[in-house]
């Protein structure tokens, strides 16, 4: 009885008549709008692949980051990281943590875990070669990878390399040298099948052991990217907690003081699909927390951002306000995982991006692909120095406490000696287990920097953690 108002029915009638002919037209020039859209967007992605295969500009590049294998693991992980924003943005959750379930008070101290990657090419003029690590920095260093092979882990032909790292603990005895399970060569068929069922995993388990014992590692660590993820069979979660249980009680048998630890994602997406945190906490001495490749260059968000800040931007909200260091610990935390096995990952390298315009060079600049620096969009840190030697401006972010770099077209988001001060600070001051880095090879070993000193970053972790008076 409301909409008593005369419905004007015959000239409705006139106009749909007069639609019929416009609304075949619009359709027509939406034909028309798709197609010239989807041609540009075809030229451009054809271009940014021309561009990342043409030959590299030679200006400051003395060095590619690593091998191809290598950067193949490290892409996996930040373009995972990446598509987890969709698993994010379809559950709409709740950034909001409940206070963590357990409150450790007292810490023996922090410990430093060092990852340490074995090219399968040491040849390389620029690789870093055992020799060259300094047993002092890092109270652990993880070598890595040794894939999971027929339920069993396998060295691959990098035996002597594993010796050369163990050999460091003749200089250190204090070190502690662990073995890396996972990380590269599309690990993920390996695990799944390993965890499969309790024959899989005891005969894993009596290849680890073996291997400990015949080469003198101090533990393992595991670095499946990741359980359950990504349209993998949802039972892997349980299972993988059973590895790390059973792993425990072997070592346990075997009378073996060994390590056990596990390489973990940072996104909430990730942490909620793949791990059962508090049951994890049970098993495991700590956690590498990899709290980096927040942002990384991904065609479907062409923006620069930040590869691993400690704290979220004023401006930034809901799901952006998730993607940094701090958050990650706290989510953690609240999940039940105890503050003192919670080792947080700082990368010792960069993510590149190729602005649009050399004018438009700050936060959330449009950017069309990876920089010309390092490979696929990850640069070391001698790189990093050698691009700010040639006249990069650097600008570091003050609410997120990490620097980007920019020259024409080439922005860089990495970290430098302070923001490692700020994050090593912020771990001693809130007694987190440590500090992890990935890693030393990508650190500015060689003294490219000149900062006088080799491995720069990680030394100053270890100044802040390990020396510095309370
Ligand atoms: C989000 O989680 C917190 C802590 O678990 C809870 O107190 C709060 O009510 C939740 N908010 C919403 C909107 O669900
Ligand atoms: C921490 O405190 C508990 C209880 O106060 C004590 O049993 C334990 O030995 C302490 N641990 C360290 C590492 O100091
Ligand atoms: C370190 O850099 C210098 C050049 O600055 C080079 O001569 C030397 O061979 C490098 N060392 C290694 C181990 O690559
Ligand atoms: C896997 O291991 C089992 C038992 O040791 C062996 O019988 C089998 O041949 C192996 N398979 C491959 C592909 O190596
Ligand atoms: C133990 O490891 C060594 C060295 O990798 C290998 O040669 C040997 O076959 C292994 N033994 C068993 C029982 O797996
Ligand atoms: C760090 O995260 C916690 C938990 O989300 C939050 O309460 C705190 O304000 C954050 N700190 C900063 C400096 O952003
Ligand atoms: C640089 O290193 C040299 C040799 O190790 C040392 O003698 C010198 O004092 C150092 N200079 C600075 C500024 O640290």
């Amino acid at each position: 009885m409301v909409n008593q108002i005369p419905v004007p029915q015959a000239k409705y009638e006139l106009l749909t008549d007069v639609r019929q002919p416009r609304w075949r037209t619009q359709v027509v020039c939406l034909v028309l709008v798709s197609l010239v859209l989807g041609a540009l967007f075809v030229t451009r992605a054809w271009l940014g692949i021309i561009i990342l295969r043409s030959p590299r500009a030679k200006t400051f590049d003395t060095e590619t980051l690593a091998d191809n294998a290598k950067i193949a693991t490290w892409l996996r992980r930040a373009r995972m990281y990446a598509e987890s924003t969709k698993e994010n943005q379809n559950a709409d959750r709740n950034n909001s943590i409940s206070s963590p379930q357990h409150f450790y008070t007292n810490s023996s101290g922090q410990i430093i875990v060092c990852y340490y990657t074995v090219s399968s090419d040491l040849n390389t003029f620029w690789e870093l070669s055992p020799s060259h690590i300094d047993p002092y920095l890092c109270t652990h260093i993880i070598v890595g990878f040794a894939s999971v092979v027929n339920c069993s882990l396998d060295l691959g032909s990098n035996s002597l390399i594993y010796k050369e790292v163990i050999a460091l603990k003749k200089l250190q005895p204090q070190l502690r040298v662990m073995i890396c399970a996972g990380g590269s060569n599309e690990l993920h068929l390996g695990f799944s099948e390993m965890v499969k069922n309790h024959a899989n995993r005891k005969r894993f388990i009596k290849s680890v052991l073996n291997v400990t014992k015949t080469f003198g590692f101090d533990g393992l660590d595991l670095d499946w990217e990741f359980p359950a993820w990504l349209g993998a069979d949802e039972r892997e979660k349980i299972r993988f907690v059973q590895l790390l249980e059973e792993l425990r009680r072997e070592f346990y048998r075997a009378k073996e003081t060994l390590i056990l630890s596990v390489a973990v994602a940072a996104p909430q997406a990730i942490v909620d699909q793949s791990y059962i945190v508090a049951e994890m906490a049970k098993y495991v001495d700590f956690v590498n927390l990899m709290s980096y490749d927040y942002h990384f260059y991904v065609w479907y968000y062409p923006i620069t951002g930040l590869n691993a800040p400690l704290f979220s931007r004023a401006a930034e909200s809901g799901y952006l306000s998730t993607l940094n260091v701090n958050f990650s610990v706290h989510y953690w935390l609240s999940k039940g995982m105890p503050r003192e096995k919670l080792i947080v990952g700082i990368p010792t390298y960069g993510h590149t991006y190729s602005l649009d315009n050399p004018l438009n060079h700050g936060l959330l600049a449009p950017a069309n692909g990876f920089g010309q620096l390092g490979n696929v969009g990850f640069v070391s840190y001698p790189i990093i120095c050698e691009f700010l030697q040639n006249g990069a401006k650097s600008v570091f972010e003050r609410e997120s406490k990490v620097p980007y770099a920019y020259k024409d077209r080439e922005w860089i988001s990495y970290d430098d000696i302070t923001s490692v001060y700020y994050k090593a600070e912020w771990i001693r001051a809130n007694n987190f287990g440590g500090a992890m880095i990935l890693s030393l090879n990508v650190d500015d070993w060689n003294n490219t920097c000149k900062f006088n000193e080799s491995f720069p970053l990680t030394r100053t972790i270890n100044k802040i953690l390990r020396y510095q008076e309370d």
